[in-house]
């Protein structure tokens, strides 16, 4: 059996069963393969903007003989596949700022029949504001520790509302603030805001920024007192 990282097995472990999922950026395929060869999935689809990948990804589906049930899919993002083709999309080991991008321009993916399973690799926050600007609910988050470094795992569900949302929501989402994982992921980020804010003031430079970056942070500072450490 395929033994998934922890950042990829916390990901897989958010696909619904007997869903048919689409994974975005595949490389070697081990996700959607390991989604199939413990009976999630019955299909899945593996994309990825490069050939080389592709090609990777065609031989785990030859050494686990699954080339039935996974497409392998040329795409960049979403762009050649189409609605209807899978139930749970999953974006995983790509920067924040390209996973918002590549949603942005699928307009397909506003269903509320589509979950998206994401794990920014960076910039987490861009992926949280996209959401949340564009009628997405995050449903949940999960954190785990892989190789020395700590992510997150974001599910969102398409509800069509688009609401306000907490100041620094961005920052922390649906993380748990008990959780110890989380709260290192947002005590990393206060520090940075926090960094930034007073270097901008005592610049006297972007004092917009500055007052974003304190702002978040007293957001980030009640999440983080809403928890119980
Ligand atoms: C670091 S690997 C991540 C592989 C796997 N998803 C994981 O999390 O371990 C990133 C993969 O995303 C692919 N990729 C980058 N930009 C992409 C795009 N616009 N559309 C589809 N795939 C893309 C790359 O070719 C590469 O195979």
């Amino acid at each position: 059996m395929i033994v998934l990282s922890p950042r990829l097995k916390t990901a897989a472990d958010m696909v619904h069963k007997g869903v048919v999922a689409a994974d975005i950026g595949t490389d070697h395929a081990y996700l959607p393969s390991y989604l199939v060869l413990s009976g999630i999935c019955p299909r899945a689809l593996a994309c990825d903007l490069r050939k080389g990948p592709l090609e990777n990804a065609a031989e785990t589906l030859e050494r686990w003989n699954i080339a039935d049930k996974i497409t392998l899919r040329l795409s960049d993002g979403l762009d050649e596949l189409s609605a209807g083709e899978a139930d749970d999309i999953i974006m995983a080991g790509m920067g924040g700022i390209l996973i918002a991008k590549l949603l942005e321009r699928t307009e397909w993916v506003k269903n509320k029949n589509i979950r998206l399973i994401l794990q920014p690799m960076s910039h987490t926050e861009e992926v949280r504001l996209f959401l949340c600007n564009n009628g997405f609910d995050i449903i949940e988050e999960r954190t785990c520790r892989d190789d020395g470094r700590i992510y997150s795992v974001i599910c969102a569900e398409y509800s069509g509302k688009v609401e306000a949302f907490p100041q620094g929501y961005e920052f922390y989402g649906k993380l748990d603030p008990n959780d110890d994982i989380a709260r290192k992921l947002v005590e990393r980020q206060h520090k940075r805001l926090k960094i930034r804010a007073s270097s901008l003031r005592e610049a006297n430079f972007k004092l917009d920024e500055a007052e974003y970056c304190e702002k978040a942070c007293l957001g980030m500072e009640s999440f983080l007192n809403g928890g119980e450490k």
